[in-house]
Order: C-alpha cells, then structure tokens, then sequence
C-alpha cells in the first residue's frame, strides 16, 4: 500500500505535469512581442468575411480540424509535397476551404512582428473572431502554440464521421480530453454553413432495409433534401445549410435538432440519446447557456494537444 509520503509526491508530480500540459498558453503571450497580432488577425478576417460570407464556417471547421489531428499545431495548414499526401488533401478535408485567409494574416503578422506568432495561434483567434463576428460570444484565446512539421492525409480517418453513433463521438472526444458537454456544445458550430450532399445524401435514399429515409428526421425536411440531392446524378455543389440561419452564430442548430432537422445522421444521434440530449434540450431553450458553454469549450478545443516546443512558421504552408 502506498504511505502517505508517496501518495504526496505522486500528487505533487501529477499536478506539474498537468500544469506544464499548458504552462506557456496565456492570454498575454503577444503582448510584449507582437501587441498588434490580435487587431491584425480580425482584421484580416473582417474584411475577408464581408468580401465571401462562407469564410466565417470554414475556419471555425478548420480549426475544429487542426485540433482534431495532432493537436492544435497549424498541420491542416501544411501543404502536401511529392513525397508526403498533408491532412488538407485527407477526404473530409478536401471541403475545408480558406486557407487563403489565414495565409493573408500571417503575411501582414510576418511584416508587423517577423517570426513571433505561430500559425496554430492564428488559426485559434480566427476561430474566435468568425464566431464573435457572425453575432456569437466571445473569449480570451490562450497564445503560445507553437507549429508542427507533420501533417498525413491518413490521419483525417481519425476525424468523427456524419454517420457515427453518440457512443462513437463521445469516444472520439473522449480521446482529446473533452466532454460530453463539450460535444454537444462543440456541435453548435453547426450553428453556421453548409454540407455537401454527400454527407448526409445516404440517410434519405434508401438508408435500411425497413426504411426508405432516415426516421429520425422530420419528414417535410426529408422531402427537401431528397429533392435537393438526387440519389444519381448529384450536382457536385448541391447540398443543405447546417440550420435555417446560417450565418448567424446562435442556437438555432439544437431547435432544429429537437424537430428532426439536423442534417447529419452525428447531430440527429445526440438528440436520441440520454446521455447528450438534456444538453441539446437547454441550449435549445437558453442561447445565453450555449454562448458561455461554447467560449468555454473553444478553449478547451484548443488546449488538445498544444506543443509548447517546435516552431513558428514562416509561411503556414510549409515547415521551416
Ligand atoms: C461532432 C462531430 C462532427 C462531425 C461528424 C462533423 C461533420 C461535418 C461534416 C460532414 C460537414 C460538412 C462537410 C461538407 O460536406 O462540406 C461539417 C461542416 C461543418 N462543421 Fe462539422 N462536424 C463535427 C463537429 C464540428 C465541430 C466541433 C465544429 C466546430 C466547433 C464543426 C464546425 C463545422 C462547420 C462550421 C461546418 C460548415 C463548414 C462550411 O460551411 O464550409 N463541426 N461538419
């Protein structure tokens, strides 16, 4: 049995190395050596959301990604050469647009502050301004990552499925660390933009043996996905807003959740499971809930995996 002096050092040696999991990440990590990063990357990402309005989806989904794999250390933004296939060609990737954006901030970062902030932390404060600008909450993005020299296609295998279970994306979250509060709340990204139809098109043409269409899903909203994807001949472009306003950050996902209209077989699965659905049903009746549970969760997102040793890229397409 273990005496109490061992049972003190063990505390003592796990609460360090807790701590050190996140020791460099601080709000203030620019503030001596970069004090117009934070200005810089909205800026940015302002005017690059007024000039295509899908830029807000796309880099909140990017870095949901970037975390996702190895941690949050910039690999979704690393280019693939002719030896090595990169994550951003990996098959859910392969939607995930605008890396144009965050390219324009770190060339205007490079100019202001030249090899202070790392790409994975640009990625981070974007993600927190499309939310707060798209009319969701906002938060103090620790800083401090630094960026990974590896990114493999293969790895986006490991990036939760439309199709799974809530057993399976508890277990997918599980595995970084989060919650099954985190899940749901993390789900509201679906808040805004858009999926193909190749996402959810199996779920109205015949999905079982029993059932034509998914009985999960509202009938009405079967018929209109039905008819905007065609089980032959799909318009690669065609496809279905995540809820009906789109481009706004608010609860409208989980309303639409509880009336059998999410779009992906993921989002329905944790309305009919005890585990996820009380949280599904609060955040439906309380956005003021939903916005403190997201910021809170955003955080959480972007402390998985942190290197707090590695690099800053100068260019976020490919390691120094
Ligand atoms: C819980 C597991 C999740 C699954 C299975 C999932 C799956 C998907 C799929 C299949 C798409 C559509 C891709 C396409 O066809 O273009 C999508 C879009 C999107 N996802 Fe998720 N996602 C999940 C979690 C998240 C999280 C945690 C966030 C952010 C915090 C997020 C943010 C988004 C956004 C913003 C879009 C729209 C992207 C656009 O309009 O370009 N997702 N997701």
């Amino acid at each position: 049995m273990a005496t109490q002096s061992t049972k003190v050092l063990f505390f003592v040696l796990f609460s360090f190395a807790i701590c050190r999991t996140h020791a460099a990440l601080n709000a203030h990590y620019y503030d001596q050596t970069c004090p117009q990063a934070e200005f810089i990357v909205s800026q940015t990402i302002r005017n690059a959301s007024i000039y295509d309005p899908k830029v807000p989806a796309r880099i909140l989904r990017m870095f949901f990604h970037d975390c996702f794999i190895r941690g949050c250390d910039a690999s979704v933004l690393l280019d693939s050469t002719p030896e090595n296939e990169a994550e951003k060609d990996g098959p859910p990737n392969i939607s995930v647009r605008a890396f144009y954006v965050i390219d324009d901030a770190k060339a205007k970062l490079e100019k202001a502050c030249p090899h202070t902030v790392s790409c994975a932390d640009v990625l981070a404060m974007a993600a927190r301004d499309v939310v707060a600008m798209t009319g969701g909450p906002s938060w103090n993005v620790l800083k401090g990552r630094k960026d990974g020299r590896v990114s493999k296609a293969n790895d986006t295998a490991n990036l939760p499925a439309p199709f799974l279970n809530a057993t399976g994306l508890i277990q997918a979250f599980a595995s970084r660390g989060l919650s099954v509060k985190d899940l749901v709340t993390l789900s509201g990204g679906h808040t805004l933009g858009f999926s193909h139809c190749s996402s959810f098109v199996a779920r109205v043409h015949n999905f079982s043996t029993l059932h034509a269409t998914d009985p999960s899903m509202n009938t009405e909203f079967a018929s209109l996905l039905k008819n905007k994807c065609p089980s032959t001949n799909n318009n690669g472009d065609a496809g279905q807003f995540l809820d009906s306003t789109a481009s706004q950050f608010d609860n409208d996902y989980f309303k639409q959740i509880i009336a059998g209209k999410g779009v992906f077989g993921s989002d329905q699965a944790m309305y009919n499971d005890p585990r996820t659905r009380p949280i599904i049903e609060a955040f439906a009746k309380d956005q003021n809930m939903f916005f403190r549970e997201f910021a809170a969760s955003m955080i959480k997102l972007g402390n998985v995996g942190v290197n707090e040793v590695g690099e800053v890229r100068l260019n976020c397409r490919k390691p120094n």
